[in-house]
């Protein structure tokens, strides 16, 4: 029987499909420290759990298709902690931010229609183009520029009659930039003079390191007709399994658009509203300490990875990846190896090859992106296995002596 030319265009997950490998690891006995997915080990606030224990509802009922109002007049407060003035009604729950994104596709795009995004850029955002039928034009940034955002010319000469956004991801998945409220106004001038539409992924908008402070976009309100965000729970409050996330927007005729693929899938899930309602209460003074562990994980890791012979990395300044540069033609070939060949005092690693981070073919071949998601002591075991696989590694470019 055949299958959709869509389907058929797809390419498995570069974060999942070497999965099979690291379970035959793992029956062998190996260790396997997960870098590859974007999963912590952080402890989700206690309080979301209780809320889930103490569901006491008799009927787990069909709720509102934007998500309960309960939640959606509890953000705004969250909103204003970091200066941005959005309303209940400009927000609608989303099954995850991964939702929200195919929303924003569905409502701004017909299918030919094409969006902009720097590269590397978030891998599924690929697979959401494709279920919309659209086309993501790139952008390269690069490694040896601090994956700062490519000069406006870049942009400009992506645009064809058919572009109907630019996406931007800040903090940044998988680099770790943060766009800077200079790179922002480039390109908000920019979709402002194109008449199209900004998404700004801002998932990761808590875990921003250095002691700088986080500039939503959101915060620009000459421009916030235009403007789209895309939010999730899943890293803020450690609830990635709840599958909650939001499309922030202004601009009723988007969301109205939106709600109408929303009421087909009914609604949101109901638990984990009630559970992110909870996680909206959660003190400041938990997610100041998240931030300070991720910050001194990428501080340790970034050492750890300078220290290992050719290899080159940037030194993310929010989100928890990075994308490091190996001495191997081919990291996905080099990301098996250590799973089915390698193992050191029984452990490895699991990282995530870039190429599948990048739209133009052939890009980041030699990279992968590392998530810092685990405690120092893993990361150090975790850095000792990769130090010494690409020391054993038969594929390496450049042997070391
Ligand atoms: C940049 C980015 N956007 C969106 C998502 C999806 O998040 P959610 O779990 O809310 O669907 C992820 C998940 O890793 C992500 O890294």
């Amino acid at each position: 029987m055949r299958m959709s030319k869509r389907i058929s265009g797809f390419q498995a997950s570069p974060i999942r499909r070497l999965v099979p490998y690291a379970n035959d690891a793992k029956r062998r006995g190996v260790h396997v420290f997960h870098l590859n997915i974007g999963q912590p080990d952080i402890i989700t606030p206690p309080q979301v759990i209780e809320a889930v224990r103490d569901y006491g509802r008799k009927i787990i009922a069909y709720g509102q298709s934007e998500g309960e109002l309960e939640l959606r007049e509890a953000l705004p407060s969250y909103y204003k902690s970091f200066g941005v003035d959005v309303a209940a009604d400009d927000i609608m729950i989303t099954t995850g931010g991964s939702e929200a994104i195919q929303f924003t596709f569905m409502t701004l795009c017909d299918p030919g229609d094409e969006v902009i995004v720097p590269e590397p850029y978030y891998t599924n955002v690929g697979a959401f183009a494709q279920t919309a039928s659209i086309t993501l034009k790139p952008v390269t940034s690069r490694l040896e520029d601090g994956f700062t955002l490519p000069d406006i010319a870049h942009f400009e000469a992506m645009v064809t009659p058919k572009t109907r956004a630019i996406m931007l991801c800040s903090p940044n998945n998988p680099t770790g930039h943060i766009y800077t409220d200079e790179e922002l106004r480039q390109i908000l001038d920019l979709v402002k003079r194109l008449d199209i539409f900004l998404i700004v992924d801002e998932v990761y908008r808590e875990f921003v390191y250095d002691g700088k402070r986080f500039t939503s976009v959101l915060s620009y309100p000459e421009y916030a007709d235009r403007v789209v965000v895309v939010d999730s729970f899943s890293k803020r409050y450690s609830m990635c399994g709840a599958r909650i996330g939001a499309l922030v927007c202004k601009n009723k005729v988007v969301l109205e658009g939106a709600m109408k693929i929303a009421q087909a899938r009914l609604c949101p899930p109901d638990i984990e509203q009630v559970a992110a309602l909870a996680a909206v209460k959660t003190p400041q003074e938990y997610l100041d300490r998240v931030r300070d562990e991720y910050e001194s994980r990428r501080d340790f890791i970034v050492n750890e990875l300078h220290k290992i012979p050719g290899v080159l990395c940037s030194e993310p300044k929010g989100a928890f990846y990075l994308v490091a540069k190996l001495p191997v033609e081919n990291a996905e070939d080099f990301c098996i190896y250590l799973l089915r060949d390698f193992q050191l005092n029984g452990q490895t690693v699991m990282l995530a090859p870039a190429e599948g981070f990048y739209v133009t073919e052939g890009l980041g071949r030699d990279e992968v992106r590392i998530a810092y998601v685990l405690n120092t002591v893993d990361l150090k075991h975790a850095m000792a296995c990769l130090k010494a696989a690409l020391a054993s590694y038969p594929g390496r470019k450049d042997p070391v002596a």
